[in-house]
């Protein structure tokens, strides 16, 4: 059993459709928790979830137009609340002893633009081998409400675990030199986050995503990389096994990300 905290993101386009609204990936999610449950026995029980907002939160917060208010901010939470009790529900159908920690609840935009965090519960559950499940989430800020995602969520929790390991599994297979859907795009096999700006991520592609997958997630990197994190790794999470296999540190195809 290795020492390090595993804080693993599942995509949203991975446990749900984000074609669609509203709509589970049953079969991923079952999938998935199994291979948690597996890793959690034979590997490292010091895992972290977190979850990205799929087809329950993007299409609320676009509906609303973000969250400009109370009430939006009330049906974002409520929807990611739905999603979430899906998530816990399958894993603890495997035996993890995953519990749900409410984003909105612990994290906070100062008025300086930082996340301030609230994070002792977490660090006495993965002391006690307890799964917290956090997700991209509608939260407070300074002076109204924004959306938190689950990316910005992982690269913050790198501050409060030394040393960790952050696992994003994605519906493709990590990074590529342009947009994955355009002919000849190339795997990365390694990408420093110092080179992320050179990167052509092409155009967002059809789905509602109001957070901006891979662009935001490797520009947080470079936000917020600091010593505490032991490896960062991008990897296709729909392959079978590939979520086991990243959390008990074997080899798994897909991008590495470096200072
Ligand atoms: C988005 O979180 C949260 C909301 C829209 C409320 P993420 O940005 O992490 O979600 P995915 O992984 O892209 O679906």
């Amino acid at each position: 059993m290795s020492s390090e905290v595993n804080v693993i993101k599942l995509g949203g386009s991975i446990i749900t459709d984000k074609s669609k609204y509203y709509h589970i990936r049953y079969s991923e999610i079952v999938r998935i928790a199994k291979e948690i449950s597996i890793a959690y026995s034979n590997c490292s029980s010091r895992i972290i979830i977190v979850h990205g907002g799929g087809s329950f939160g993007h299409p609320t917060v676009a509906e609303y137009q973000g969250v400009p208010d109370a009430d939006a901010f009330s049906q974002v939470v409520y929807y990611m609340k739905e999603l979430n009790s899906i998530i816990i529900d399958a894993l603890k159908l495997f035996g993890v002893p995953a519990f749900s920690v409410d984003t909105h609840a612990i994290f906070y935009r100062d008025c300086n633009g930082v996340l301030q965090l609230f994070s002792k519960p977490l660090e006495e559950a993965i002391k006690k081998g307890a799964v917290p499940v956090l997700y991209g989430d509608a939260i407070l800020s300074c002076n109204d409400f924004e959306v938190l995602s689950g990316d910005e969520i992982v690269w913050r929790l790198s501050y409060v675990f030394r040393p960790c390991r952050l696992l994003f599994a994605v519906d493709v297979n990590g990074v590529y030199d342009k947009h994955p859907s355009v002919p000849g795009a190339r795997l990365l096999p390694v990408v420093s986050i110092r080179d992320v700006h050179h990167i052509d991520f092409g155009a967002q592609n059809r789905r509602v995503d109001v957070t901006g997958e891979m662009r935001s997630k490797l520009m947080l990197g470079a936000r917020y990389w600091n010593s505490n994190i032991e490896e960062v790794l991008i990897f296709n999470g729909l392959k079978k096994d590939f979520i086991r296999a990243s959390l008990c540190k074997e080899a798994v195809p897909g991008t590495k990300v470096t200072s």
